[in-house]
């Protein structure tokens, strides 16, 4: 299948989870293509789509909302997943949807939102975004969880018609 991954990221953690989910993709036969949300302007190419943003003030990038909502009508014909990257810290805490995704969920269909921790280096940050993550105490460090991301692409795969090699 020819499948597009939709991402939106500010710091450039949430594009290198999409491009792990691409690989194991990849690895299941698929065609995958990783493309930043607001520069898809042909959706209908696709036969899935998986459309990811990092979390910030507890929300999608807007790119990444906008993608789903000018989209809606070509999602609502493939099978969507919606992953956010956010939390941060060894035992992120509260659990559930940081970025309250119930409206995307339900305009794309989409069968699934999984929640991945992220990364947080404070030397990438502007002075506003530094302002912000002091006053949360939010820890720094890279606590992606590999084998949550790989494994969530491989259940991906799982329900995806194998694709047929080239020259058959
Ligand atoms: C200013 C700022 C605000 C953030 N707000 C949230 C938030 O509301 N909820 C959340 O789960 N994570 C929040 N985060 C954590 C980011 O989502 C996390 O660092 C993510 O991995 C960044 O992805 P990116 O590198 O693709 O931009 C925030 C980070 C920063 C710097």
């Amino acid at each position: 299948m020819n499948i597009l991954i939709a991402v939106a990221s500010r710091h450039g953690s949430t594009r290198e989870i999409a491009d792990m989910i691409a690989q194991e993709l990849r690895d299941s036969g698929h065609a995958v293509e990783v493309r930043n949300a607001d520069e898809v302007r042909d959706v209908e190419r696709y036969d899935a789509a998986v459309v990811g943003s990092a979390v910030y003030m507890g929300s999608w990038l807007a790119e990444a909302r906008r993608f789903v909502e000018q989209n809606r009508t070509t999602l609502l014909s493939v099978p969507v997943w919606l992953f956010s990257s956010g939390p941060l810290g060894e035992d992120p805490q509260p659990p559930g949807d940081p970025a309250h995704l119930d409206e995307l969920m339900q305009a794309a269909k989409a069968r699934d939102h999984r929640v991945f921790v992220g990364k947080l280096n404070k030397s990438n940050l502007g002075f506003g975004e530094r302002l912000a993550v002091k006053m949360v105490k939010a820890p720094e460090g890279d606590f992606r969880d590999h084998e949550a991301i790989c494994g969530w692409a491989r259940e991906i795969a799982l329900t995806l018609p194998p694709s047929t090699p080239r020259g058959d």
